[in-house]
């Protein structure tokens, strides 16, 4: 069997599957985001340790064929910067991948020179290198002691193997790694005031990082030799459950932040319209995304300051489509980076009324987070992503109105997995049986079942083309005024 691990931002999930990839069972651990200053974001790594071992001891107690594991794998949230000290031990809390304290420092390494060259990306503050940055300024007394700097996925690969190994698809979100030559880059780390030694070694997702600690392997009552994989960043472990690997396949996913992935059939940069070229967790490939911070981010935030459940609060929509609602709402609520790479832009309601109610603001809220997607789709067309379908995953497709709503903004059929396995815990668990095994990516990378495929309601598509050229035109004159 093989166990993959989901590593999210709002808790662990593992995925325990069998020799044919197909599950047998899975569960997950919640630990907090804690914001002690605006724009901050950060946890406590010995949090995901404790999640770790509470979801693998649930799998051992339930499931006979966790004695058979083999492989290994995990996917990782983005970006954050867990950094250890010579003993190996953490520093201080991680900082995550949506926290955007470090928006000048940020700003100052995409300004170096060769520095979007070379890493194929804006310097967004989420990424890994500006926080380095912020801590050298901020908090020198712990920069000094930094001996390596391990992205989440990569902490848990240091406490399952006790080495320090990272993926190129997540080690592509650093801005240390030159994503076109898949090698960390002297240029940028001298530009970020980081050395090679403070870096992961690097292998490909899918290939070994290492084996399973001895002591882990006993108290999990494991016998046999556990290969654990590179693994992944979640978006590209993602991408591998639903066998996203080629030119035009990709997805949308609805998760704390919103992404729109397209599978490339090369390293194509273009980092000017804020999309994220990243490697990819299999050799030789890479993808494009755009990336929301608040996507269901925003509709929890409205049911936290309402009492209710988020689906409560858009239960009163029903599923079929309506015309789009008269307010309007900006998702920003930690800022946002496709397409505007603005840390400080908040958000807003706008065209509110008497008699409105929360219902009101839960319609625009579904809204603001669609048209946020398209403007990552819009970026994704311009630079020749062939987009005809694409699959949408994440907890917040739970709403087939969200869903069909989203189908109808970008104007593209959305397919829905059938019920079962098939996100960033399934891509790793992939990883790690190509790891352990050596068989082929591509023949353990398929995509899912279908349950059901949301055409876009072509009737409402000129109204939401109206309301989507509203949205674009609320960001300029709101920024005006913030
Ligand atoms: C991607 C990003 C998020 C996290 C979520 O660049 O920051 O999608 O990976 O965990």
């Amino acid at each position: 069997t093989f166990l993959g691990i989901d590593l999210g931002t709002s808790g662990l999930r593992a995925l325990l599957v069998d020799e044919a990839g197909v599950a047998i069972g899975s569960t997950e651990r919640h630990y907090d985001v804690l914001h002690p200053h605006p724009g901050w974001s950060e946890q406590a790594p010995s949090d995901w340790i404790a999640a770790l071992e509470g979801a693998v001891d649930e799998l051992h107690a339930k499931y006979p064929r966790f004695a058979d594991l083999k492989g290994i794998g995990v996917a990782g949230q983005m970006h954050g910067a867990t950094l250890l000290d010579k003993s190996g031990d953490v520093l201080r809390p991680c900082i995550l991948w949506n926290d955007t304290r470090s928006h000048r420092q940020a700003a100052r390494l995409d300004a170096a020179d060769q520095v979007r060259a070379l890493s194929g990306n804006i310097v967004f503050p989420g990424f890994t290198a500006p926080k380095l940055e912020w801590v050298r300024e901020n908090e020198p007394e712990v920069f000094d002691k930094v001996a390596k700097v391990l992205l989440p996925a990569a902490y848990l690969n240091y406490y399952l193997t006790g080495d320090f190994v990272a993926d190129m698809s997540d080690s592509a979100g650093t801005s240390w790694l030159e994503v076109g030559g898949r090698d960390w880059s002297d240029r940028l780390l001298e530009a970020g005031h980081m050395r090679r030694d403070q870096m992961p070694r690097l292998v490909e997702g899918a290939e070994a990082a290492g084996t399973l600690r001895p002591d882990l392997a006993r108290k999990w009552g494991l016998a046999a030799t556990v290969t654990v994989a590179g693994g992944a960043g979640d978006n590209a472990a993602a991408a591998c459950g639903i066998g996203a690997l080629n030119e035009g396949q990709g997805f949308v996913s609805l998760g704390t932040s919103g992404v729109l992935l397209s599978a490339r059939d090369g390293y194509r940069p273009a980092p000017e319209t804020a999309l994220h070229t990243f490697c990819h967790a299999i050799p030789g490939r890479w993808y494009q995304m755009g990336v929301m911070l608040s996507a269901t981010d925003s509709i929890n935030w409205l049911a936290g300051i309402t009492g209710e459940k988020p689906a409560g609060l858009t239960a009163h929509l029903g599923e079929d489509l309506q015309s789009p609602g008269p307010v309007r709402f900006l998702p920003y609520l930690s800022g946002e980076r496709t397409p505007y790479n603005d840390a400080e832009i908040r958000g807003s309601f706008t065209g509110l009324a008497a008699g409105m109610t929360r219902q009101d603001l839960a319609r625009a809220v579904l809204e603001g987070v669609a048209f946020g997607l398209r403007d990552s789709f819009e970026a994704l067309v311009a630079t020749d992503a062939r987009l005809v379908e694409l699959m949408a995953i994440g907890g917040g497709t739970a709403s087939r109105y969200w869903v069909r709503l989203i189908a109808t903004v970008l104007g593209v059929p959305l397919a829905l997995p059938s019920s079962g396995e098939f996100g960033a815990a399934l891509g790793a668990a992939r990883l790690g049986m190509t790891a352990a095994t050596g068989v082929s990516p591509e023949s353990v990378m398929l995509t899912p079942q279908i349950r059901e495929t949301i055409d876009p309601v072509e009737s409402l598509r000129g109204a939401f083309d109206d309301a989507y050229l509203a949205f674009r035109a609320a960001y300029p004159a709101i920024k005006a005024i913030q």
